[in-house]
């Protein structure tokens, strides 16, 4: 061997070892299931629209698409479960295999008799959920979603929520797969489901 290929040779392998413990160790290559990456989603024990306690267990076997917001939410809320009934209608049969559900962020006015009557707009398929305050902090922390009351100057049952608008899709074990945003195409969200199935 040549020096100058030894000398390649001391470099590079302490670089490569050193960038695959980094990798290891941080997840990089396995985003939500590596080892140090923080997981997305958990345990939840929330309320539907029935008034029927429900916990995230309920849901395995199944895929989840959860979207966290809330009912007065004026545009960006129905843009997302729009496309998200969408792209369940657009599986056909196998849209049996997935359950979309809505978490709201507001569960002061999000009570399981408004969830009812606002989710049914999107089709018969969405689960919508609720809870106590505790309850519905303790789920948007489990997916990372930040949520709080917009500042305004309405009467006190008239205020918007700020609130993360992310479209997850977590797997028949629980475990986070992908994500989307309410911008994302019906047709890619589809995709990225069927690829799942
Ligand atoms: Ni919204």
């Amino acid at each position: 061997m040549s020096s100058r290929a030894i000398r390649i040779l001391a470099v590079s392998v302490p670089v490569l070892l050193l960038t695959a413990v980094l990798v290891w160790h941080y997840g990089w290559l396995s985003p939500g299931g590596g080892r140090g990456a923080i997981p997305i989603g958990g345990p939840f024990t929330l309320v539907d629209q029935n008034g029927k306690t429900r916990t995230a267990e309920d849901f395995r076997g199944r895929l989840m698409l959860i979207y966290f917001g809330y009912s007065y939410c004026p545009d960006v809320c129905p843009t997302a479960l729009q496309i998200m009934s969408v792209a369940l209608d657009s599986l056909g049969g196998d849209a049996e295999k997935v359950t979309p559900i809505f978490i709201t962020v507001d569960p002061a006015r999000d009570t399981p008799e408004h969830l009812k009557a606002y989710v049914a707009n999107f089709g018969d398929r969405f689960v919508g959920l609720t809870g106590t305050e505790e309850q519905v902090a303790a789920a948007a922390r489990a997916y990372r979603i930040y949520y709080a009351k917009a500042k305004g100057d309405g009467a006190k049952d008239e205020y918007l929520m700020d609130h993360s608008s992310i479209v997850f899709l977590m797997g028949r074990d629980g475990r986070y797969l992908a994500h989307f945003t309410h911008n994302t195409p019906s047709e890619e969200m589809a995709r990225a489901i069927r690829e799942r199935l």
